[in-house]
This record gives C-alpha cells, structure tokens and sequence, in this order.
C-alpha cells in the first residue's frame, strides 16, 4: 500500500498542490520549484478544494471488496496465502454467478448508514474484472456473472445519489506480466500499457466517475508505472474525479488503513476499514465492530477533518452478510438523528474525556457520550462559556454549571437516552477551547 521510494522531483511534480495544503510547505515548493511552478500549483490547488468538496462533506462512505476470492469466503488474499496456482484459482471464474443487480441492496444500506459514497473493487489482487474489457478474457461478462457488474454497481450507487469510485488494484497476481515487469523492460511495458488501457476503459465507459482508489503498487514505482502519465490520462478524462495515493504519487488524499490517524503533513485523508477483519467475504470471520466502535470511528474521524470509508464484503452471490446489515442499520438509525454532529468540516480542539469524543461545528461542541455515566455529565477544562445545551437526538434542553474547571450537565436520565452514543450538542460563546493543564495547575488545593 505505501508509495515506496518516491523521489524528490517526483513529489513536486506529482502533488505539487497537495503540498500546499500547509501554507509551510507552500513556500518550500515555491523555492524549490520556481515562479512556473508556484503558478501551476496554486491553479492545482484551486481545482483540487473543487474536486473535493463534495467528498469533504460526505464524510461517510462504503467501501466493496468483491470478486472471485469471495466464492471460497476465505479473504480476499486466499490466492497468495494458500498458495493456489493460477490455474487452479482461475476456475472460480465459473463458479462465480452472483444474482443479477445485488449492488441495489448495499446502495440502499450505504444510503440509509449515511454513507455518501462507494468505492467497488473493480479488479483486486487476483487480477479478475468486475467491469467489461476488451483487453482480457478474465472479465464478469465473458466469465460466470456473464454480465457486466460494475455497471450494476454504478447504476445502483447513481439510484440512490450516491457518488461513484472504483478500486483499482496495479498489483496483479493473474497477468503474465504482473511480476516480470520489475526485471524484464518489456513485460513492463505492456503491462503497463495494459494497465492504462484497463483504467482508461473504466474511467470513458461508465459516465462520470467520482473516485479512482489505486492499490497496491508492487511491483512498480511511480516512474515505472509511469504513475504521472496515468493520472494524467485520468483527468484528462475525468476532470471533476479525485484519486488516492497508492499509484506511487502523492495523488489528493491519503489513505490510512485500519487505522485513524489524521495526515501529519495537513493533507486531506481517508481511513479504510473492515467491519471485521477481512476485506473480501470471509465466512468464518466473526471478529464484527459493534455500532458502537463504528459511531466512535467515524466521530474520530470528523474530530480531525478525515473521511471514513467503512467495508462490506458481499457474498458471491452478492447478498451483504447478515452481521454487516445488522451493524450498519443501526450505525445508520444513528447518523440519521446525529448527522449533523459528523457533517462538519471545523477541526475540533477538546478531545480530553474518558467517556465522550468530541466535534465541533462553529461554535457549537458536540460531546458524544459513548459511555453513559447518568445524571450527570461533566467536562474538564472548557475554556468557552456555555450559552445552552440540548441532547441532540430530540432536541431537548439540557441544565448545566460551570465554572472556571468545569462544566456539568444535570438532570439527565440514568439510562443513555441515544444508542449507541448519546451527543450533547453544547452552544458556547466562541469557539470552544478546552484546556485539562489549566485544571491541574491552577484549581485550588486544599487549605491553600
Ligand atoms: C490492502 C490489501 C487489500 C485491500 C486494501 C484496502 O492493500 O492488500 O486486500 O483491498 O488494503 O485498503
């Protein structure tokens, strides 16, 4: 997953913009990169807060990993940790015969989590097509499915207004030339020529295409991949698309995985995750996140400006396993009454509390409350003065004191009024700031 090796002179010329993100590295580009540059890559910048906005404010989406490994339901690696020769693997192919316009279902489920957008494998590691090629045999509709299911897909997400992107995989454990092409000049050539071509065929024949999500670049750089012709190619036929940074490039956001952790450079980021440990359908894999866990995740999420991007991995017939409905209607029950709470694009300061996680939209602090103490709710250190309270969920105003160390909401019911996570949404005068060392130095001591 990671851009192994990026040069110097690549990242200036593949991000140019992206740096600028951070006014710091602005001025660091522009030194190294001259008056020429400092122009283009502030016309960069502007097109890329264009191209983003939406995914911005959509905050949620859903990611799908499906293809052939879902047949075994063994994870979406099962080829290369079981070692299955590619002849032996390649008569999944058959087998696969997923009911026709399964993707009508997770669009509806993602529409009702509150999910905006979906990003469907349309060729893993394994190397088979989701979507119609005429550069292979090993494609949906020359194979079981016998028709095309990433147009399914971009059909379904369209029907329910939800943004479209793909998964592309450059990683390829099918193709002749998926390994050569690290030691033989021309495997690599026409393997990437192949690449283009396959990622030119999804990006002209499905309409418009919000989000073209690169994985795994092994075995490749940025310069054999020929990573900077490839986006190239992309916006020139895609001018409103965004694409990640597993091409080798930099590309408009990253992408921590598994993990939620905000880009240390200020770039705009998105944290990939399962909903158990498997990206592809697993059937054995009961290690499921609660509602609670994913609420939490995707209040993490917006507490430091990034996105979420939550999976399901559909069984080959394209049904959503059962414990991956159950989890998302009810995170979906939640964003439905708290949305607003995550739809904010305001970096949050407090974060101090053992049992609530905070955002911010103005001047307005969302304490969500993930472990219900009762009565009484409390915060440490609120610099701002509270104007009013009300729990989010209803509406319902909530009494409080504060002082210079704390602020107290009281009255509160015993049982946690909102599942899994109850918000408090708290008007301040200005923007809320919290400060816990304050407390510990200055509150006063006993008999001083
Ligand atoms: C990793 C895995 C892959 C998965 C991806 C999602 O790169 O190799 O299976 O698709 O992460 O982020």
């Amino acid at each position: 997953m990671k851009s192994n090796g990026i040069l110097r002179r690549d990242w200036l010329v593949g991000t140019g913009a992206s740096l600028l993100t951070l006014a710091a590295s602005a001025k660091t580009s522009a030194a190294l990169a001259g008056p020429q540059a400092t122009k283009s890559s502030d016309a960069e910048e502007a097109d890329r807060a264009r191209r983003m906005q939406w995914w911005h404010e959509a905050r949620f989406g859903m990611f799908v990993h499906w293809g052939l490994y879902s047949v075994l339901g063994r994870h979406e690696w099962v080829m290369e940790n079981e070692g299955i020769p590619v002849s032996e693997y390649e008569q999944l192919a058959k087998r696969f015969q997923p009911k026709p316009n399964a993707a009508r279902a997770w669009a509806k489920l993602a529409k009702q989590a509150g999910q905006k957008y979906m990003v469907m494998t349309s060729k893993h590691h394994e190397g088979f097509c989701n979507f119609d090629t005429k550069l292979n045999n090993y494609c949906a509709p020359k194979q079981g499915p016998g028709r095309d299911l990433a147009r399914e897909y971009v059909e379904a997400a369209r029907a329910e207004g939800l943004r479209v992107g793909f998964y592309y995989s450059l990683m390829d454990w099918h193709h002749p030339d998926g390994a050569r092409c690290a030691t033989n000049e021309d495997a690599r050539k026409r393997f990437v020529e192949y690449t283009h071509g396959l990622i030119r065929e999804l990006l002209t024949n499905y309409g418009k295409i919000d989000v073209l999500w690169y994985d795994v670049s092994w075995p490749l750089d940025a310069r054999g991949w020929e990573s900077e012709r490839m986006n190239k190619m992309v916006f020139e036929l895609q001018p409103d698309i965004i694409v990640n940074n597993r091409n080798a490039l930099p590309g408009d956001f990253s992408t921590p995985e598994q993990e939620i952790v905000a880009d240390k450079r200020g770039r705009a980021w998105e944290s990939c995750m399962t909903l158990n440990e498997s990206w592809g359908y697993h059937q054995a894999d009961d290690a499921w996140k609660t509602p609670k866990t994913i609420v939490r995740n995707l209040v993490y999420c917006a507490h430091d400006g990034g996105n979420y991007l939550l999976n399901i991995g559909p069984k080959p017939d394209g049904s959503i396993p059962e414990e991956s409905v159950r989890v998302l209607t009810e995170v979906g029950r939640w964003t439905s009454r708290n949305g607003e709470s995550i739809h904010t694009q305001d970096r949050c300061q407090p974060h101090e509390s053992n049992y609530a996680a905070f955002t911010r939209k103005g001047n307005t602090l969302y304490m969500h409350v993930y472990f219900w103490p009762g009565e009484t709710v409390a915060l440490a250190g609120l610099k701002t003065g509270v104007k009013s309270a009300w729990l989010l969920a209803s509406g319902q105003q909530v009494k409080f004191q504060q002082d210079r160390f704390r602020v107290r909401f009281t009255g509160l019911p015993a049982e946690a009024p909102d599942h899994p996570v109850t918000t408090i949404a708290i008007e301040c005068e200005s923007e809320p700031l919290q400060d816990t060392d304050f407390v510990r130095r200055e509150r006063p001591r006993n008999t001083v």
